[in-house]
């Protein structure tokens, strides 16, 4: 009988470790075969003892044996599995990460602009009166200051969420001597409604050129520039604006065209899109900032990015810009 399960033993073989767990506890468990086999020893005959012995033990040995022959054969291939994997699979693909549009189009401008000159300077979220307002000729109670709504933080004195980056040119100016070429893109703050074409939050790239006979032709043709390297078309025109820090001020137009539907429908059917403000800088702006009016002149324009970004990417909504919806941002993988 013991020689037939010295048989069994060695026949056995498993392909996990459950399976030998199984086979463990059955032979050399506390509740095992051995156990009971050994339990019978004060029942055989003396002279029969020792062979009886020796059999139990080499089932014993075979067992145990077997136990450790698979544990050991699949610990090696389990491992060897997990670890190496099947080296000739194509691995996973890696999840790469994308530019959000914002980023794409503030560094396409601030390239455009680095490229004739222009540096990068930065100011601020929380800004002082002084700089948001009264430097560029908006003292207290000036009506245009209603066309900001302002996120006061603390008042007398004022203490706000900029509105926009020009406080960052007054800075500038304050800091260096002409002649200045700089743009400064940076987040503004307006509380507004939130719509479809309007948000609290923005961003905004401003840029300003001060030096020594500065003139509107200097500004026309940047602007012509400008607009050729962004979007590849450089048809604009020049609408007379107000804005108090310059003067005279202009928004600019862009001929965007009228060839598919879409033209037709950002255009309100005019293929004209408004994309920016700009002008010559104030002389008392120039003067607040301790510059000489007298011996300097520059301009200054102002673009809000997600409005630029919408335009490129035909995007709808501005809303979308914030949602860091994944389908949404995945778009832009390919945009460098
Ligand atoms: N600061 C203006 C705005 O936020 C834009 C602007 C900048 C207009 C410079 C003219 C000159 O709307």
């Amino acid at each position: 009988k013991i020689k037939e399960l010295i048989g069994d033993v060695q026949a056995f073989t498993a392909s996990t470790q459950n399976e030998v767990e199984a086979f463990r506890i059955k032979y050399l468990g506390s509740k095992g075969l051995l156990k009971e086999l050994f339990a019978e020893f004060k029942n055989v005959t003396p002279d029969a003892r020792k062979e009886f012995g020796q059999s139990l033990n080499s089932l014993k040995k075979a067992a145990e044996d077997k136990v450790a022959k698979l544990t050991d054969a699949l610990e090696n291939t389990t491992s060897k599995h997990s670890f190496y994997g099947d080296l000739t699979r194509p691995s996973e693909p890696i999840e790469l990460g994308s530019r959000h549009p914002i980023s794409l189009v503030k560094n396409k401008i601030i390239d455009v602009f680095n490229r004739i000159g222009f540096t990068v300077s930065e100011g601020p979220e929380i800004e002082d009166d002084w700089h948001n307002f009264t430097a560029l000729n908006l003292p207290e109670y000036h009506p245009a200051r209603d066309m900001q709504d302002t996120f006061f933080i603390e008042q007398n004195p004022d203490i706000l969420l900029r509105t926009h980056t020009s406080s960052v040119q007054v800075r500038y100016m304050e800091e260096h001597t002409p002649p200045i070429r700089t743009i400064s893109p940076g987040r503004v703050f307006r509380n507004e409604d939130i719509s479809a074409r309007a948000h609290c939050i923005f961003h905004q790239v401003e840029g300003l050129y001060i030096d020594t006979d500065v003139s509107f032709a200097d500004l026309k043709q940047t602007l012509l520039y400008f607009t050729k390297e962004m979007f590849g078309k450089s048809k604009i025109r020049l609408r007379p604006s107000y804005f108090p820090f310059t003067e005279p001020s202009a928004e600019v137009d862009i001929y965007w065209g009228l060839e598919t539907e879409t033209d037709y429908k950002i255009t309100k059917g005019t293929g004209w899109l408004e994309i920016m403000g700009c002008g010559m800088v104030d002389p008392n702006v120039l003067k607040n900032a301790n510059i000489d009016p007298t011996k300097y002149s520059g301009y200054a324009f102002g673009m809000g990015i997600e409005r630029i970004a919408m335009l490129l990417y035909q995007i709808p909504d501005i809303r979308m810009f914030y949602e860091n919806d994944k389908r949404f941002l995945e778009q832009f993988k390919s945009v460098i």
